[in-house]
């Protein structure tokens, strides 16, 4: 068959699919369908929070915003996805200061007058069944560069051209390029930790359910976390207890102002992937300290504070973290990282190595990934999916 008659058939079967459909469905053969219950689309229930399944997006930068401000994109990105059938979605890091972006273009919630375009993303989600989540965020040493859209991508931003100071536990560099940082001293610390804790304030009120603090990826909160990037010799520097303590205090005074029955994430790079780093087992003992602090659930990436990592990339390379915290801290995890087949996603829930699956670029390729997944799975609860799009799709009646 040529192109165009691909085309033409392919057209034709569409408008009898659609005229099928709006004469009741009544035509469309009923296919076999697997049965039997699938995990991946059991409910999770956190404090006063219920998933509808346990596939969440992974928070992802969208790199689209003036002075902070959730824009029409924020808007299509999160409506696409809570349509297409995912229990919980993370907004992206979300700087809790001017200065906790990673690029100027980033989304931010320091000032009230964010609240209400968030509001708007929000209202949309939650209508169409899925829960909104917020990854709070200061970029530390990384922030002030250019977003990967622009030409000078990845560079830093100059002072002049509206970039700023970056600032970290230490003055030394990640990278040999841009200022060194400013080494924060401790009341700008305790005013960071503050200003996490009025972000989480204001992410309520701007209808987020689900609150994650993000400590990973050589950001601000990982950077005091690994021994690589943190060089301070006070109470914050040094040994296990001085390093975690930034973490520590930044979750009590976030939990402190949170509704009791909204839940608190915190995503931790769970190793550095090279010797002398942050290690899994520093994460499984920190993950004790934040539980008994009120955090719900760990989500656990890797790497970002060595440009000397070696990092075994694959299907579920960080699985194990999340099944070794899950086990030996007794919280509940997320693992996140190249998981992009129902199957898999599956297994990783069923096998009890999580509690809650985050995908990233696989719902960028496919935001109706969910639906395809309980498609193929042959779950049994409600297909997730708009009621606007359901009566449409046979497949979604079961
Ligand atoms: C475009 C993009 C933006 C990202 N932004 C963030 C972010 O804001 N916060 C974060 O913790 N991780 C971020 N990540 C990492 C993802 O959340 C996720 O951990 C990573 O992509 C691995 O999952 P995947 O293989 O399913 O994509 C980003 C990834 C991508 C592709």
């Amino acid at each position: 068959m040529n192109r165009r008659h691909f085309v033409q058939s392919a057209l034709a079967a569409g408008v009898a699919a659609v005229s099928a459909a709006h004469e009741g469905l009544a035509q469309e053969p009923e296919t076999e369908r697997p049965t039997g219950g699938s995990q991946l689309f059991t409910p999770l229930t956190l404090r006063g929070v219920t998933l509808r399944n346990r596939i969440a997006m992974s928070p992802m930068c969208q790199y689209s915003s003036e002075d902070g401000f959730a824009t029409d994109w924020h808007l299509t990105h999160h409506a696409a996805r809570a349509v297409g059938g995912a229990g919980l979605l993370i907004a992206e890091a979300t700087g809790v200061t001017p200065e906790g972006r990673i690029t100027p273009n980033c989304l931010g919630v320091w000032k009230d007058e964010h609240v209400p375009a968030l509001l708007r993303v929000t209202d949309f989600v939650t209508k169409y069944g899925a829960v909104p989540g917020i990854q709070l965020a200061h970029a530390g040493v990384k922030g002030s560069r250019h977003r990967p859209l622009h030409p000078k991508r990845n560079q830093y931003v100059p002072l002049d051209e509206g970039g700023w100071t970056p600032v970290g536990p230490s003055s030394n560099r990640y990278r040999s390029d841009g200022a060194a940082p400013h080494a924060l001293t401790v009341p700008e610390l305790r005013a960071i930790t503050a200003a996490f804790a009025a972000a989480a304030t204001r992410s309520v009120a701007a209808g987020f359910q689900v609150i994650e603090l993000h400590f990973a990826h050589g950001y601000l909160g990982h950077s005091f976390l690994s021994p690589f990037m943190n060089e301070r010799t006070d109470d914050y520097g040094g040994s296990f207890d001085n390093r975690v303590r930034f973490l520590m205090e930044t979750v009590r005074a976030t939990r402190a102002v949170l509704p009791e029955d909204i839940p608190l994430f915190v995503r931790l790079s769970c190793t550095d992937w090279a010797e002398g780093g942050w290690t899994i087992e520093d994460s499984v003992e920190v993950s004790k300290r934040m539980k008994a602090e009120g955090v719900d659930l760990v989500d656990c990436s890797t790497g970002g504070a060595t440009q000397n990592a070696r990092i075994p990339v694959g299907p579920d390379y960080q699985v194990p973290f999340a099944e070794q915290i899950r086990e030996e801290a007794g919280i509940a995890t997320g693992a996140v990282g190249r998981i992009t087949e129902p199957a898999q996603a599956e297994a990783i829930i069923a096998e009890g190595r999580a509690d809650l699956v985050l995908m990233g670029r696989q719902l960028l390729r496919e935001p109706h990934w969910p639906l395809r997944a309980w498609v193929e799975l042959g779950a049994e609860t409600p297909a997730p999916i708009a009621p606007e799009y359901a009566w449409a799709l046979s497949e979604t009646r079961r």
